[in-house]
C-alpha cells in the first residue's frame, strides 16, 4: 500500500525507518511528556526487545509499534491493557486472514495462529508517587513477511496463510487494522472495565482446560490451565488439586505422557 497512513484519531505518529527499539522510543518519548495516543512505528528494529530479557528479532516486513498511554489507573490494573491489546490484534488479523483461520491468545498476552505465535506484546510502565499509573508502553510485535526459526515457542507470519486470492498484505495496513481495533477495545475497556475483555479472551484462550507448561523464574510447573482472574492472573490446578495464581511464566503445552 502506498500514500499515507489512515490512523482513527487519536494516534499521534511518529514514523522512524530503522530504531533499536521502538519500546526504549516511547519510553524516552514519555519521559519527555510525550501524550497518550503517541505511537512511534519504525519499519526495522535493530535491538527489538521481547518479554523476560529476550530480542525480538525484527527485519523489514513486519510490524514494530509501541503506543504511549496515560489511562487514569493503577499499575496492577493497567496490566489488563496487555490483554485489551491481545484481543484487539487477534480481531484486527481475524479481518485479515482467510475466514477458517484459527486465533487463539496464549497467556498472558500471545496471539497465535493455528498454534504458533504471530505477534507478541511487551508492556512498560512507570508509576508516581501517590501509586497512579504515570505513563504505559504497549509495545506491539506481528509477524507478517517473516518470522525467526529458532524460537522455543513455534512461529508463524501473515503471508504463510495467505493465498493470491487473499489480496495485498502490507505492514501499514495491518498497523492501521491493530489501531482501529485497539481504538475499539480500550473504549470497552474504559467504559465497562475489565469483564468484556477477560470474556472475549477466555473465548479463544489456547488450551484453556487442558494440561499445561508454566515456565517461572524459579522452576516449572505442570497442572490444569483452569481460568484467568480479574486481574488477568493464570490460575493453574496442580495435580494435588491445589490452586497456583500466576502473574508471570511462559506457558507451553504439557509434555505427551510417556
Ligand atoms: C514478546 O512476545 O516477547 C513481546 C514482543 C514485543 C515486541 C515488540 S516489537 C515493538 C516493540 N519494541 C520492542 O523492542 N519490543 C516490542
Amino acid at each position: 500500500m502506498n500514500g499515507p497512513l489512515r490512523l482513527p484519531p487519536g494516534y499521534d505518529l511518529v514514523a522512524l525507518e530503522q530504531i533499536g527499539s521502538t519500546n526504549d522510543e516511547a519510553r524516552r518519548l514519555a519521559l519527555a511528556g510525550a501524550e497518550d495516543g503517541t505511537l512511534v512505528w519504525a519499519r526495522e528494529q535493530v535491538t527489538g526487545r521481547g518479554r523476560r530479557g529476550r530480542n525480538w528479532t525484527s527485519p523489514p516486513g513486519n510490524l514494530y509499534t509501541s503506543l504511549i498511554l496515560r489511562p487514569d489507573c493503577t499499575p496492577g490494573e493497567a496490566v489488563q491493557l496487555g490483554m485489551v491489546a491481545a484481543v484487539a490484534i487477534g480481531d484486527a488479523l481475524g479481518t485479515l486472514l482467510p475466514p477458517m483461520s484459527e486465533v487463539r491468545f496464549k497467556w498472558p498476552n500471545d496471539i497465535l495462529v493455528h498454534d504458533r505465535k504471530i505477534a507478541g506484546i511487551l508492556l512498560e510502565s512507570s508509576a508516581m508517587a501517590s501509586g497512579k499509573l504515570e505513563w504505559l508502553v504497549l509495545g506491539i510485535g506481528v509477524n507478517i513477511e517473516n518470522f525467526p526459526a529458532d524460537t522455543t515457542f513455534p512461529a508463524t507470519c501473515l503471508k504463510e496463510w495467505l493465498g493470491e486470492d487473499d489480496g495485498p498484505i502490507s505492514v501499514e495496513g495491518t498497523l492501521e487494522a491493530v489501531c482501529r481495533s485497539f481504538l475499539l477495545w480500550i473504549n470497552i475497556w474504559q467504559d465497562e472495565g475489565f469483564p468484556p475483555v477477560r470474556a472475549a479472551w477466555l473465548g479463544r484462550a489456547w488450551r484453556m482446560g487442558e494440561e499445561i507448561e508454566v515456565r517461572l523464574e524459579d522452576g516449572i510447573l505442570r497442572g490444569t490451565f483452569c481460568d484467568i482472574d480479574e486481574a488477568g492472573a493464570l490460575l493453574l490446578e496442580l495435580p494435588g488439586g491445589e490452586k497456583r495464581r500466576i502473574t508471570a511464566a511462559d506457558v507451553f503445552a504439557a509434555p505427551a505422557a510417556e
